[in-house]
């Protein structure tokens, strides 16, 4: 079995804000403590499993930018908020991993066994359930109107993306414009709240906000087109979870589609070809035939330029994040938001 240790630095990243990133998991891991023992061990599991923190250091990052930019804040109490707002982002993003792999079917992640993979789906419901719940009593916590608007649009969004995502599996002939409101729904939206959260806390003008925002925007899309590439092209040892399932579970994801526009034009016989294959996977019922669909989809994206076109993609949203925290003046922070969108691009898993 692969197993992560608790990932407290990602390559010196989060240099800045150690200490902050320590205190979450201090209150992740221990002092969430719901009444019952067995919910109490599965969600303590969890959050010591792992998991990169992505979405908390953006808001820990550019609390503390604005901060040291000297904004005024809004609160007295302010820290406390934000220790709140990272709490309820990390603990949206995991409960809705753990009802995902429920739908998935997923047996791994993080390199460790899932919930749903030791416990039955009603006390998996359940700890994804009580994660969500606790995010909404952390929510009434902050007291923020305008934070507990932008956390249940998130809700709704994650919803949506993911019904979306079940209503076109194996849908061949989806388009760009489901691909990147699925994406943002997903997983952009979430990055997006982090950045938008911090923004209510300051005294800024309304050009600041929209800056700020379009960094969580644009990395959060950046992430997931990332997320979409290397299902594709890693492995389940460097991923944590297993290789190829997107493609297996009928997800017509970017490299996909930007591999089908370039077939269109050339190949009309090969697109032809490789949709089918893909449109009949879920009646196929040899692995190997699976995996040799997966492996010739592979080659077809990587003949047709489509993991060099997704990355572009992906670091054009990147260029975008930067370019919207150009106003901050330079600080450890910037310099730890700039290299954690290096980073979205370059990381393995
Ligand atoms: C991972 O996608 C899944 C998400 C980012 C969101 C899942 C959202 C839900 C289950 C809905 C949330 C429910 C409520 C009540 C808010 P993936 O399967 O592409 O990624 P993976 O490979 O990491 O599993
Ligand atoms: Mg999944």
């Amino acid at each position: 079995m692969i197993s992560f240790p608790l990932v407290k630095t990602i390559e010196g990243i989060f240099d800045p804000i150690q200490n902050d990133i320590d205190e979450l998991n201090d209150r992740l891991i221990n002092r969430i403590s719901p009444d019952s023992h067995s919910l109490c061990s599965i969600l303590q599991g969890i959050f010591e499993a792992g998991g990169k923190r992505l979405r908390p250091a953006i808001s820990f990052l550019l609390f503390r930018a604005l901060r040291f930019a000297g904004r005024e804040e809004l609160y007295s109490d302010s820290e406390d908020k934000l220790f709140l707002v990272t709490e309820i982002a990390e603990l949206i993003h995991t409960a809705s991993l753990v009802h995902d792999d429920i739908i998935d079917n997923s047996l791994i992640r993080r390199g460790a066994p899932t919930t749903n993979s030791k416990w039955d789906n009603a006390i998996t419901v359940i700890s994804g359930d009580f994660m969500f719940a606790r995010a909404a009593v952390n929510l009434a916590k902050v007291n923020i109107n305008k934070v507990v608007e932008i956390f249940a649009v998130v809700l709704e969004n994650l919803c949506s993306g993911e019904i979306r995502q079940v209503e076109q599996k194996y849908n061949v002939d989806t388009t760009w414009d489901y691909y990147y409101l699925k994406t943002y729904n997903k997983t952009a939206s979430l990055f997006e709240a982090c950045a938008e959260s911090v923004t209510e806390l300051f005294d800024l003008s309304d050009k600041e906000k929209k800056a700020i925002v379009t960094y969580g925007c644009n990395l959060g899309m950046a992430f997931q087109i990332i997320d979409d590439i290397l299902d594709f092209t890693s492995d389940e040892e460097t991923l944590g979870k297993p290789a190829g399932a997107d493609i297996k579970e009928g997800q017509i994801n970017i490299p996909l589609l930007l591999a089908f526009e370039d077939l269109k034009l050339k190949d009309p016989e090969k697109l032809a070809y490789i949709k089918s294959r893909i449109r009949n996977i879920p009646t196929e019922d040899s692995p190997i035939t699976i995996s040799t669909t997966i492996k010739e989809a592979l080659k077809i994206c990587n003949e047709t330029g489509a993991i060099d076109k997704s990355y572009s993609k992906a670091i054009d949203y990147v260029k975008d994040a930067v370019t919207g925290i150009s106003f901050l003046p330079e600080s450890s922070y910037k310099e730890a938001l700039v290299k954690l969108a290096e980073f979205v691009i370059k990381r393995k898993n």
